[in-house]
């Protein structure tokens, strides 16, 4: 739908003070009345002190009116926050009824991986490989985040992240760009459906533009310094996915790239973003983001600093009232690029035309909000999400386990609702989560929760269960480690267990991938469950029990240590791969292998493959593989097809993901899978910065894991 008649009408009736108050959104600032440090108040809520129950009930009961006089006057844009019905409805009246225009506000809020009912952190959903399931996922997260007046979510996120490090790693999907977009696309889709302005369409926010998973050295917030051909190939791609899926609005990231920090970078916010890739939807600052180019140090001041987020592209000022504070003076003494201040306020009264606020700006209500809060089927989708999952690292043939198991529990994990949540999912109740201990409970299986390793070792116990790992604040924003061992009292109980020679079935809770090398070769068994949300107990017995066969597989490499971090799947050859000899490329005291590599996992089936073809055809080459299931019950399997491109004019990675699929094959039933992928699929950037496919040779590998896969080559000639 073209709003632009709209648009103009309406911005023809504005005042100066009145557009620039459409860029402002309030953001935890909002509480600035209370004695309490803001920053403090924000802490409090994510390392668990104090639940987002308990921060919005103190919020309620406050004076403050949350900023009423401002709404009225048309200063308030939008607000960010705002997670109950009965609150965004009061105040879009006052905005709609008391102010001169009656423009509706915007309400956003982090729904990263559900809002009440809450599926698996980012980084495990993405290791289900399924189109559908994110997209499902997604459409359920904004049923509920839509029904509490929200009408935006800060996601997704896909930012490509190959440092396991850097703790937001929990919420992406992980290493790989064509992961990462699909992944993206997939929940475009759901939040917003091809009509966002149905009152339960959420409008997505693609996050963090551009390359924040690439901060040096792990650490958040911190500098990424990268060529543009790999910044083109490697980190564009997935926001640029996203984009073309028709996303409503982008966040810029808080990391500068090359030196200009992403909040004021003209070339990122207009050349890239709106030049190339034709966006019309309107970006937002990440919180606090149009303040800090203060401390990056490439603006003097406040003023200067929504000078130069606002002509570089940036829309809307997350939190820090630069813009609100500084616009108007600006404008007034010409130093405002006024154009770009007229492009901004279209863009933010597009998305809300677009989300069709104009024509019900109310767009819930408070028994919508009862009726769809973790209601219906949402439980039975939150446990398919973490079915799917759920990676099998190891198994000796201990799993499933048999009906009857006399099984014990050790690890704190094991019996604590709110670690089950992850990262970001602030407005959940943990109390509505189920832990493994709530499982057992609920279906009825004998067990022991033993509170000692020695109590665990004396008992009588056929197999224990040791659930290991971080807790939810180990990872997620501003949780950057440098180990990424397990903690020494988790591996206490381990190796106690183990020199017991009791049989341990390792459950690991976490948002990274961990360096569990001892855990490879001393347990029998080993299931990541990641941070797996509302239903992870009952999902993780459903694996344990083998009434669900696991069919999950990495989208991130399990390292030896730290040390050999970032490490991912589609690195380059160097000069001097591997080998025997010292002077290759590799580390001398740690091996050059991952613990799990990148597209890795078991199921409790087997699966072959055979008759790999590929065949070029006009516009691209088409491969073919027959999959096999050969062991003795149903599984589903992730087929992954990979290229190689062994000489171009320019160093190329080994390997690198074509495309993906997930197939469900009966005991003995076997299936041909086809992909097309078109000749773009193999091209690069060359160094002017052209985007060429080359005539020549092509590897095509396909299989269940990078490191498992059956090969073809095959000569491309186009002319
Ligand atoms: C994070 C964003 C998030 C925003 C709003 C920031 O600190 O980087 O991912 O959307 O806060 O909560």
């Amino acid at each position: 739908m073209n709003y632009e008649n709209r648009i103009n009408e309406l911005m023809s009736r504005m005042t100066l003070e009145e557009k620039i108050g459409q860029l402002q959104q309030c953001g935890p600032s909002l509480v600035g009345s209370f004695d309490v440090d803001v920053e403090e108040l924000m802490n409090m809520v994510f390392d668990g002190r104090m639940t987002k129950e308990e921060l919005m009930a103190l919020l309620a009961s406050s004076k403050r009116d949350f900023h009423e006089d401002d709404l009225r006057a048309g200063r308030i844009g939008s607000y960010m926050g705002v997670t109950h019905a009965e609150t965004a409805l009061r105040l879009q009246k006052i905005a709609v009824e008391e102010s001169r225009l009656g423009i509706p506000l915007l309400f956003a809020c982090d729904v990263i991986h559900g809002f009440k009912t809450v599926t698996p952190i980012p980084l495990a959903e993405s290791c289900a490989w399924d189109k559908v399931l994110w997209e499902k996922t997604a459409r359920m997260a904004a049923e509920e985040a839509t029904s509490a007046g929200i009408q935006m979510t800060f996601a997704p996120m896909v930012d490509v992240s190959k440092d396991a490090r850097w703790g937001r790693i929990a919420e992406s999907a992980g290493e790989d760009a064509l992961v990462n977009g699909a992944y993206g696309t997939a929940k475009v889709r759901g939040f917003q459906t091809d009509d966002p302005s149905r009152p339960d369409a959420l409008s997505a926010c693609v996050k963090h533009f551009a390359a924040y998973g690439a901060a040096e050295a792990g650490r958040d917030y911190n500098r990424v310094d990268m060529s543009r051909l790999r910044l083109y190939e490697e980190y564009l791609p997935s926001y640029e996915a996203c984009v073309k899926a028709g996303a409503l609005a982008v966040m810029p990231a808080f990391n500068d790239i090359n030196g200009e920090p992403c909040s004021s970078n003209r070339w990122l916010l207009t050349e890239v973003l709106r030049n190339q890739w034709g966006f019309h939807g309107m970006t937002v600052s990440d919180s606090n983001a149009v303040d800090e180019l203060v401390n990056h140090g490439n603006v003097f001041d406040r003023a200067d600093a929504a000078k130069q987020a606002l002509e570089a592209g940036m829309d809307m000022d997350m939190a820090s009232g630069c813009f609100i504070e500084n616009l108007k003076v600006l404008a007034e003494s010409g130093k405002l690029d006024v154009d770009a201040l007229n492009r901004a306020v279209a863009d933010v009264l597009r998305v809300k035309f677009t989300l069709g606020l104009f024509d019900d700006p109310y767009q819930t209500t408070t028994e919508r909000e009862a009726a769809a809060l973790m209601s219906g089927e949402k439980r039975t989708v939150a446990r398919e999400a973490a079915q799917k999952s759920i990676v099998l690292l190891k198994n000796n043939g201990v799993l499933p386990l048999k009906a009857g198991t006399n099984l014990g529990i050790m690890g704190s994990l094991a019996d604590n609702r709110d670690e089950m949540l992850g990262t970001w999912a602030v407005d959940a109740n943990s109390q509505t989560c189920v832990s493994i201990v709530d499982a057992c409970k609920a279906q009825g299986i004998l067990y022991t929760y033993f509170k000692t390793a020695a109590d665990a070792c004396a008992s009588d116990c056929d197999v224990i269960l040791a659930a290991v790992g971080e807790k939810k604040t180990e990872s997620g924003e501003a949780a950057s480690k440098v180990s990424i061992d397990l903690s020494a009292e988790d591996m206490e109980i381990l190796k106690t267990l183990h020199d017991a020679g009791k049989t341990v079935v390792t459950v690991l809770f976490n948002g990274r991938p961990l360096a569990i090398s001892w855990l490879k070769e001393n347990v029998p068994a080993i299931v990541e469950a990641w941070h797996p949300g509302t239903e992870a107990g009952s999902a993780i017995l459903d694996i344990l029990f083998g009434r669900v066969n696991p069919s999950a597989k990495l989208t991130t490499t399990f390292p030896a240590s730290a040390g050999q971090c970032p490490m991912y799947y589609d690195h380059i050859n160097t000069g001097r791969p591997g080998g025997k000899s010292k002077f290759t490329s590799k580390y001398i005291d740690a091996p050059i292998e991952p613990v799990y590599p990148f597209g890795y996992g078991l199921s409790y089936t087997t699966f072959t493959y055979s008759g790999l073809a590929a065949k070029q055809q006009e516009k691209g080459v088409a491969v073919s593989v027959t999959v096999a299931n050969t062991g003795d019950r149903a599984g589903d399997e992730i087929v992954q097809c990979y290229f190689r491109d062994p000489v171009a004019r320019r160093v190329r990675p080994v390997q690198k993901l074509a495309d993906f699929a997930r197939i469900s094959l009966e005991a003995g039933e076997q299936k041909e899978v086809s992909f097309f992928l078109p000749y773009e699929t193999f091209g690069y950037y060359d160094q002017s910065m052209s985007y060429v496919v080359d005539d020549g040779e092509i590897i095509i590998m396909v299989g269940g894991s990078s490191v498992d896969t059956i090969h073809t080559n095959l000569v491309l000639a186009r002319t």
